[in-house]
């Protein structure tokens, strides 16, 4: 059953960005899956690995374009992904160390994990580079 569903208010207007946490999305509903089924720590860890790895890959590909459009906030919001990707490693240190699991809190704490930084961070920065697309489409004055 997935936890963790796409809703409207998650759309970012960006297609590469939305695309990327559709995906992510998904990774997290399946660790939730390994957590419920039982099916082991190897599962789990397996999951944990791959909602990492992909997670960091789009975090780069924000960060470039972040780059390419002289985001203002481009510092802030790199923080943010620093700090996003350290509480999922140490969550996996914890499962690795076969820490007990409640199930629900890590679920909560996953969901809000990525919702809370696509509302607020990654709104902006989509808007920022709607904006940018908007000026470069325009013709230049002479
Ligand atoms: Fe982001």
């Amino acid at each position: 059953m997935a936890h963790f569903s796409w809703t409207d208010d998650l759309n970012t207007g960006s297609t590469l960005i939305d695309g990327d946490h559709r995906k992510l999305i998904g990774l997290v509903n399946a660790l939730f899956e390994t957590m419920e089924s039982g099916q082991g720590n190897g599962h789990m860890s397996k999951a944990m690995n791959d909602l990492i790895a992909y997670a960091g890959e789009h975090f780069a590909r924000e960060e470039v374009a972040m780059e390419r459009i002289h985001y203002v906030a481009a510092l802030a919001h790199q923080a943010a992904h620093i700090r996003l990707l350290k509480q999922i490693v140490e969550l996996k240190a914890m499962l690795d160390a076969g820490g007990r699991i409640n199930v629900p809190a890590v679920s909560d704490f996953l969901g809000e994990w990525l919702r809370e930084h696509i509302l607020t961070a990654d709104m902006k920065l989509a808007a920022a580079l709607k904006k940018q697309r908007s000026a470069e489409a325009a013709p230049q004055p002479h």
